[in-house]
């Protein structure tokens, strides 16, 4: 047929089998294989047709690296149409994941069954888009509207045993002899002389729907992905499957389809879904580098990081001592480990077994000598030198060589802790984010001596305890909180312009993040910035001729530090989180500017952005420079996964790109001219700006 779908006789059933590594994608050739293979399936005298897939799953789904381009024939929808209209039973036989395309391909068999560990989904709402191969038409009719709903905005694949009851999976089959069960299914289809199930003739379920369940569906989208476009479409297609007849539906759908392919949104997801996957590669890495395997882990310090992260251990199965200083310490870090798992069993997300068994998992401790045994240490105490160097000097007396020695520090040199040990090679940082088991996001920082193996080994345990994992190098901050410095920097020094914390919170979240910067700080505590102000002797010791903006510390001063003390950069209501502007926070900024001398001006939206974002991007470009970021993509992961910047901008870098790195480069520029103070261009942005050149 072509090379990557077969057609073969199996007794008296046809096979056809698709084999295109690695995930079976509905690339051009296999679009072509399946439309040849079933035309034979046709008209030969087998009985009945199973399509099945070879390597680890069925298919996941169109090829994302066909999008972009002008489509090759034939269409999905022309493949499809064959594979429905075959005069004969068609079953599909699922393991793996059956994704988009592949879900929209065997819902045009007449018949799925499935290995118990199989998975099934429509994701394509991640990558903004909507399924267009069928998908919003057919799962409906099989379904219901409610449910599909679901799957299609979610994008969140169901189990082999959900999708079998709610309808979707016909018969779950011996994993260990997949095809065996699907002929099997098949044989048994022909006995009873088993209609030819056309998933688009099903019209009961999208009769008589009421159109309120679609304004509903549309709100909640709204609420929980704001700015994103792809879901209302898919909402659209769903309520046209319902108010259409199927052609005419499905029409619909082809209209949508181009519609969000060609969108700008798209273009960014789809770029973050492969920048995800980039940033798991380390370019110097040798090839055939195997972690080590870990199966003991202990973390140190049991405060706000140490239980979280203690957490993603226990979540992943693998059992973790949790080391504290003080009996009361550990106690407390403990409490507050459980009331996260009881809240989240509260929403049913774990039963209460679930629940015992993970704090089963976590073996409290006040003693070195309790974490002999463990593989990886993840050190979360207070953020200081002095005591983070005591702590790994016992660490490596404490734990077995081989062990790997890993800081959760956000600001302090990795090398220099790592130096006290006689093991710098198998130390390294994991940066995680608060919640940290929430937080999908883990900066790995590569120090000077930390060998591949310790690297691959961060990387692996990323990947088991769920988290994008992105390598960085040693710097102050590393990538994300290096850049934000200048962010936040810039979100003050417009304050003292002639903002209000609103304005410059309303425009970025306007933007499309989840919050702007200052709300940011309110939730992040004022308290930690300030603190951290003061190590560094702020402002006292502020290099010559750099900006400063003393309105942090003028509201910390006032005992304000956010949410956890109810008032900050804005007022907060008893157990709200919501922010409320405060007249007092307003003369506080306008008495400042009038103190330092500065005329304030009415500073639009349009500034607000640009100059919060540059500031990110120029930032960026630096730490590109550097080296410190392997490349652009990598910044715009961490963006995305630990900093709230939505995925349908692809995360600033990509957000510049798309802006025009000449354009962001003169605007910059005028900044700096303006305030040099502030603004210094990055070489690389300059350079790229100059030759035509982006960063992605
Ligand atoms: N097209 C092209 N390449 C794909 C791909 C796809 N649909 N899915 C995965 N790949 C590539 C990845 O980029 C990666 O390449 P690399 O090794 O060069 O980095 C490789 O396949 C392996 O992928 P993962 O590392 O993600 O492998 P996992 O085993 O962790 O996960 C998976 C497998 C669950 C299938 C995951 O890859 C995935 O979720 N893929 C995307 C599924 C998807 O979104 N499907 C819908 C596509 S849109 C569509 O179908 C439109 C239709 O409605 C018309
Ligand atoms: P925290 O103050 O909440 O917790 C630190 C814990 O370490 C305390 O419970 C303390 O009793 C314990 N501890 C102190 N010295 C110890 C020792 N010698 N042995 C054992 N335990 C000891 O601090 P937090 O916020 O959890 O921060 C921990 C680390 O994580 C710091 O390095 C911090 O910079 C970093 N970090 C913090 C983030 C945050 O948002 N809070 C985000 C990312 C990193």
């Amino acid at each position: 047929m072509t090379h990557s779908v077969s057609y073969t006789r199996d007794g008296d059933i046809g096979v056809i089998t698709v084999n295109n590594p690695p995930v079976n994608a509905l690339s051009q050739h296999v679009r072509q294989g399946l439309l040849d293979s079933f035309r034979q399936a046709a008209s030969d005298d087998t009985v009945a047709t199973v399509l099945i897939c070879d390597g680890r799953t069925f298919i996941a789904g169109a090829d994302i690296t066909e999008f972009g381009k002008p489509l090759q024939p034939p269409s999905f929808l022309g493949t499809m149409e064959m594979i429905e209209n075959l005069p004969k039973p068609a079953v599909a036989a699922i393991h793996g994941t059956a994704l988009g395309g592949g879900l929209e391909t065997a819902l045009c068999c007449h018949y799925r069954v499935a290995a118990a560990s199989a998975r099934v989904g429509l994701p394509e709402v991640s990558l903004g888009l909507l399924p267009g191969g069928g998908g919003t038409q057919r799962l409906p009719r099989l379904i219901g509207p409610e449910a599909a709903l679901q799957v299609i905005t979610s994008g969140v694949p169901m189990t082999a045993g959900q999708a079998q009851a709610v309808g979707v999976i016909d018969e779950i089959v011996d994993e260990a002899d997949l095809l065996a069960g699907a002929k099997a299914f098949a044989h048994k289809l022909v006995a009873e002389a088993a209609p030819l199930k056309k998933v688009r003739d099903l019209n009961d379920k999208v009769t008589g729907v009421d159109p309120a369940m679609f304004d509903a569906a549309r709100q909640r989208a709204n609420a929980e992905r704001r700015g994103f476009e792809a879901p209302q479409r898919c909402i659209d297609c769903v309520e046209a499957a319902c108010s259409l007849p199927f052609d005419e539906g499905l029409a619909k759908e082809q209209e949508l389809f181009r519609q969000v392919l060609t969108s700008q949104q798209s273009a960014a997801q789809r770029h973050i879904f492969f920048a995800e996957r980039a940033a798991a590669k380390v370019a110097d890495m040798p090839k055939g580098t195997t972690p080590l395997a870990i199966k003991r882990v202990a973390v140190i310090g049991a405060g706000t990081m140490g239980g979280g992260i203690a957490m993603n251990f226990a979540n992943a199965g693998i059992p973790v001592t949790l080391l504290e200083a003080g009996r009361e310490f550990l106690d407390k870090g403990l409490a507050v480990v459980r009331a996260n798992y009881d809240r989240s069993a509260k929403r049913g997300r774990f039963t209460t077994a679930q629940v015992e068994q993970r704090m089963g998992l976590i073996t409290p401790s006040l003693n070195y000598a309790d974490i002999a045994e463990v593989d990886l240490v993840v050190e979360a105490v207070f953020e200081n030198m002095d005591v983070k160097k005591e702590v790994f000097a016992r660490l490596d007396t404490a734990t077995k060589p081989d062990c790997i020695l890993a800081t959760n520090t956000s600001t302090l040199d990795v090398n220099e802790i790592a130096a006290v040990t006689k093991r710098p090679d198998k130390v390294l940082g994991t940066h995680f984010f608060s919640p940290a088991n929430v937080m999908r996001l883990l900066e790995i920082v590569r120090g000077e001596k930390t060998s591949f193996e310790t690297l691959a080994t961060a990387q692996a345990v990323a990947k088991t305890i769920n988290k994008i994992g992105v390598v960085v190098g040693v710097c102050d901050g590393f990538v994300g909180n290096r850049m934000l410095h200048y962010y936040g920097g810039q979100a003050q020094f417009l304050l003292e312009e002639g903002c209000m914390p609103q304005d410059v919170d309303g425009a970025v979240y306007d933007l499309g993040l989840a919050m702007g910067p200052l709300a940011m700080g309110d939730l992040a505590g004022l308290d930690v910035g300030w603190r951290v102000r003061r190590e560094r002797g702020l402002p006292e010791r502020l290099p010559e001729g750099a900006r400063y903006c003393a309105i942090p510390d003028l509201i910390y001063e006032k005992g304000r530090y956010g949410q956890k003390t109810g008032a900050g950069y804005y007022r907060y209501e008893a157990g709200d989180r919501t922010p409320h502007p405060d007249p007092e926070i307003e003369q506080l900024i306008i008495n400042y500017s009038r103190e330092k001398g500065i005329e304030r001006r009415s500073i639009g939206r349009e500034e607000i952005v640009e100059r919060t974002m540059y500031a990110l991007v120029n930032e960026g470009a630096r730490i590109l420079e550097e080296g410190i970021a392997q490349r652009a993509s990598d910044i715009d992961v961490i963006y995305v996964y630990g900093y709230g910047f939505p995925a349908y901008l692809g995360g600033p870098m990509f957000y510049a790109d798309t802006i025009g790195l000449d354009t962001v480069y003169k605007r910059v520029c005028e900044f700096a001219e303006q305030d040099p103070a502030s603004w210094q261009p990055a070489p690389l942005l300059k350079q790229l700006a100059e030759t035509g050149g982006a960063f992605n």
